[in-house]
C-alpha cells in the first residue's frame, strides 16, 4: 500500500513538485512559474522551458521534503507527467525520477498529464475540502493553453473524450487575441482584468458550432473574427476599444464552453460538471459556471492552484495507480501526445 508519493509535473512551462497520499489529501505543493522568463518572447518557448525546468527541479525536491521535515525514506514511491507535452520539457521531470526511482530502489509511474486534470476535482489539503458526496461520473472541461476538450469520466482510468476543439485551444486564443490588442503575457489573466470594465455586447464575435448538436469546438473563426476588426482600428482606437474587446471575445469564448457542456450533460444524463485546466480561473466562465449551479447542475471548479499545471494532480493519478499494483520500468520515456490506451474516443458527430 502506497501512503505517499511524492509527484512532478514540467510538461510546459511551470515546475511543480507535490507530496500526495492515496486519499487525495496534498501534504505540500511547490510550483515555479516561468511566466517572466517566457512573456518578453509573447508565448512558452520550448528550449527555455526546459532549460528552466532543469535548474528549478532538484531545489523544488530538496525544498519540499525540508520543508516538510521528511526526507527520501518517509516516500513511498514517485510519480511523473510522462505524456502529453513538450518532449524538452517532459524528459527533464522523467530522466529526474526515473534516477531518484533506481538509485532509491523505490517504484515509480508515468502520468497522463490531462488525466491529472481530470481527477483534480478530488484533491483536498489544509485549506480546501471538496463536496464530500462529489463522485464518478461527470462530465469535465479541460480548457487551458494547450487543450480544450470534454471528457465522460465513469471512473478512475475509464475517460471518453466526446468532444474537442478542432484547431485552437481556448486558451490559446485567449494568449493570441491578447497580442493583439497588446494585453499582457500570459494573455488569459489580461484579458480577464481588462474586461471587467467593459462593454460584453460591443462587439458581436462569432460563436462556431453553437448551432449544431455535437461536442465539436473551434476558436480560430473567433481569432480571425477578431484580427479582422482589429487590423481595420487606428492604434488609439484600440487602445480606448481594449476593455471592449476584452469583454466581447471573452463571452463568446465562455458561451461556447458553457454551451456544450450543457449539450454534453445533456447527452450523457448527468447534471455533474467539472471545469479545469488554466482557463478555469477565467472570472466570466466562473460566473456563468455558477449560474448554472443555481439551475439544479453541480459544478466543480478545483481550486486554481489544482487547475493550471499543477504537480499535486499527478500524485493523485499516480498513487492511485501504483495502488493497483502498476509501476513503470526505466523503459518509460516522454511522449508528446497521449497514448492509445489512455481514453476512449467518442466524437460521435450525429445528433443522439
Ligand atoms: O493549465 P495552464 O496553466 O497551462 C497549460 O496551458 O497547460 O493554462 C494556461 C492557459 C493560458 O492560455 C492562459 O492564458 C489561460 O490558461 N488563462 C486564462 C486565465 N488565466 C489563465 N484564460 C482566461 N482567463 C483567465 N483568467
Ligand atoms: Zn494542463
Amino acid at each position: 500500500m502506497y501512503n505517499l508519493v511524492l509527484s512532478v509535473e514540467t510538461s510546459c512551462d511551470d515546475t511543480s513538485v507535490a507530496l500526495v497520499k492515496s486519499d487525495g489529501t496534498v501534504v505540500d505543493q511547490v510550483t515555479a512559474s516561468q511566466d517572466l522568463q517566457h512573456s518578453v518572447f509573447g508565448g512558452v518557448v520550448p528550449e527555455i522551458a526546459s532549460r528552466n525546468h532543469s535548474i528549478a527541479l532538484l531545489p523544488l525536491i530538496d525544498e519540499i521534503l525540508k520543508k516538510n521535515n521528511l526526507t527520501f525514506e518517509n516516500i513511498d514511491g514517485f510519480a511523473v507527467t510522462n505524456r502529453p507535452g513538450l518532449m524538452g520539457s517532459l524528459i527533464v521531470g522523467v530522466m529526474t525520477i526515473k534516477a531518484l526511482s533506481q538509485s532509491l530502489n523505490k517504484p515509480f509511474i508515468g502520468v497522463n498529464h490531462l488525466e491529472g486534470h481530470l481527477l483534480a476535482p478530488f484533491l483536498k489539503d489544509e485549506k480546501y475540502k471538496p463536496q464530500q458526496d462529489f463522485d464518478y461520473p461527470y462530465i469535465a472541461l479541460a480548457v487551458s493553453g494547450g487543450h480544450t476538450s470534454l471528457y465522460w469520466v465513469e471512473n478512475f482510468s475509464e475517460y471518453t473524450i466526446i468532444g474537442t476543439t478542432k484547431d485552437d485551444a481556448a486558451g490559446e486564443a485567449f494568449d493570441k487575441f491578447a497580442k493583439m490588442v497588446g494585453a499582457g503575457f500570459p494573455g488569459g489573466a489580461s484579458v480577464d482584468q481588462c474586461a471587467k470594465s467593459g462593454d460584453k455586447n460591443k462587439y458581436d464575435f462569432p460563436r462556431s458550432m453553437v448551432h449544431e448538436n455535437h461536442l465539436m469546438m473551434s476558436f480560430s473563426g473567433l481569432k480571425s473574427s477578431a484580427h479582422r476588426l482589429i487590423s481595420k482600428m487606428s492604434p488609439e482606437e484600440i487602445v480606448t476599444e481594449k476593455n471592449n474587446l476584452c469583454a466581447s471575445f471573452q463571452e463568446a469564448v465562455v458561451d461556447v464552453l458553457i454551451l456544450k457542456l450543457k449539450l454534453a450533460a445533456k447527452k450523457y444524463q448527468t447534471k455533474k460538471i467539472v471545469i479545469t485546466g488554466g482557463v478555469s480561473a477565467n472570472s466570466r466562465l466562473r460566473e456563468k459556471a455558477h449560474e448554472l449551479s443555481q439551475k439544479g447542475y453541480t459544478v466543480v471548479i478545483p481550486p486554481i492552484r489544482y487547475c493550471t499545471d499543477n504537480a499535486a494532480m499527478i500524485g493523485y493519478a499516480g498513487i492511485l495507480r501504483l495502488n493497483q499494483n502498476h509501476s513503470a520500468n526505466l523503459n518509460l520515456g516522454p511522449s508528446a501526445a497521449s497514448l492509445p490506451e489512455d481514453f476512449k474516443i467518442n466524437l460521435d458527430q450525429a445528433t443522439t
